[in-house]
């Protein structure tokens, strides 16, 4: 496994179709999906004299949780679809790289407190929110209680609708198998199917407000981080109400023709200027990705399907493969470049071709 679309392709052989593409799937004709790879294509990383591999350092803190590299593991649902030790073999495989912080997703199929005992590195917990603000109390409290030390709340993909997933459903039936794997894919037809509309959207999740966020608030004692924020105005607020940023388009799963989550960086940055962390994810695969968005200036970057393709292939060894792969190359990226510390990839270790 040299770099993670070797792990992709394990990924693919081991599961059903279904499932492959739950993952692999975005919103309608995935072109902002695409366009997340190809935003990477048009920043360089600018020459200079290269330093040695061994001298580089880029361990960071966010919210006073420490990591060696700025490298997360970005929430995603339902691990058991992928490998029956679910979100625990996640959680052991990220610590088991460096003691990668994972930020779980919102209902795991496995209970939290197993998640964490799983583990030793750090945990965040991701919520999606329920529209009466006191029905988001226990699994806050839940979460808190089991170590999670940040909250993410996600307000993006909230009219989403995946063409992909009905072709699945209608043209490629293949059966199921009668493991976990097969009822996780079954359960994601049902869900599917239960909130399905005439247009193909989900309409569970548009009475999104700030009013509701804070009174959400009321039961969170970590530091909070607004997943989804594509625009400064957005960002603006965030900052404004002492929120974390994190800067997505949900990997593309959110809006189709929406931008990607690179381009609009720089300008978060700017409104943003230091006061609240601002993370990102949407289409890293290597650890060049990453670097390019250090230097637009990122303070860490979130892994989302890569982490899925290592559980699937591999169980926990797998996860803790992948974050090692972009962790190599993320330092030999910036050994090359010549940035032996986070402090020195700055905004003019990358050019950009996009506006
Ligand atoms: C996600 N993502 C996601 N985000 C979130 O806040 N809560 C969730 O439950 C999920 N679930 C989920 C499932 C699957 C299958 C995928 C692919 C993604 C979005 C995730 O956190 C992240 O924004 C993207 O995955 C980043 O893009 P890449 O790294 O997958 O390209
Ligand atoms: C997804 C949801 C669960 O992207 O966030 O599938």
């Amino acid at each position: 496994m040299r770099d993670v679309w070797d792990v992709e392709a394990v990924f693919a052989a081991n599961l059903p179709r279904k499932l492959f593409d739950y993952t692999a799937r975005g919103d309608g004709t995935e072109w902002t999906m695409r366009r997340n790879r190809e935003a990477f294509d048009w920043v360089d990383v600018v020459p200079g004299r290269a330093c040695a591999p061994g001298h580089v350092d880029l361990a960071t803190q966010i919210y006073g949780t420490k990591m060696q590299y700025p490298i997360m593991l970005a929430p995603t649902a339902r691990h058991w679809g992928l490998h029956p030790d679910g979100e625990a073999g996640t959680h052991r495989g990220a610590s088991a790289a460096a003691q990668t912080p994972y930020i779980v997703a919102n209902e795991p199929n496995v209970p939290l407190p197993e998640v964490a005992a799983a583990g030793g590195g750090p945990l965040w917990y991701q919520m999606y929110g329920t529209e009466d603000p006191e029905a988001n109390r226990p699994m806050l409290e839940l979460a808190q209680a089991s170590g999670c030390r940040a909250v993410v709340i996600t307000v993006d993909q909230q009219a989403s609708a995946y063409p992909r997933s009905l072709q699945d459903k209608n043209l490629r039936g293949e059966p199921l198998p009668t493991s976990e794997i097969g009822a996780a894919a079954r359960k994601i037809d049902a869900v599917a199917a239960a909130r399905l509309t005439r247009y193909g959207m989900d309409l569970s999740r548009l009475w999104y407000t700030w009013e509701w966020l804070e009174q959400v608030r009321k039961h969170v004692q970590v530091p909070i981080l607004v997943k989804g924020i594509l625009t400064g105005e957005d960002a603006q607020i965030c900052v404004g109400r002492g929120l974390g940023v994190i800067v997505s388009n949900h990997g593309g799963r959110s809006l189709d023709y929406g931008p990607t989550a690179l381009e609009v960086l720089p300008e978060i940055v700017e409104v943003v200027r230091g006061r609240v962390p601002v993370l990102i994810d949407s289409g890293f695969r290597r650890g060049s990705d990453v670097f390019k968005a250090l230097a637009l200036g990122a303070d860490a970057v979130c892994i989302g399907r890569v982490a899925r393709w290592g559980l699937g292939a591999f169980g926990a060894p797998g996860v803790q493969r992948v974050l090692e792969i972009l962790q190599e190359e993320l330092v030999q990226t910036a050994a090359a470049a010549g940035c032996a510390s986070l402090a020195s990839i700055k905004r003019n270790a990358v050019k950009t071709h996009f506006t």
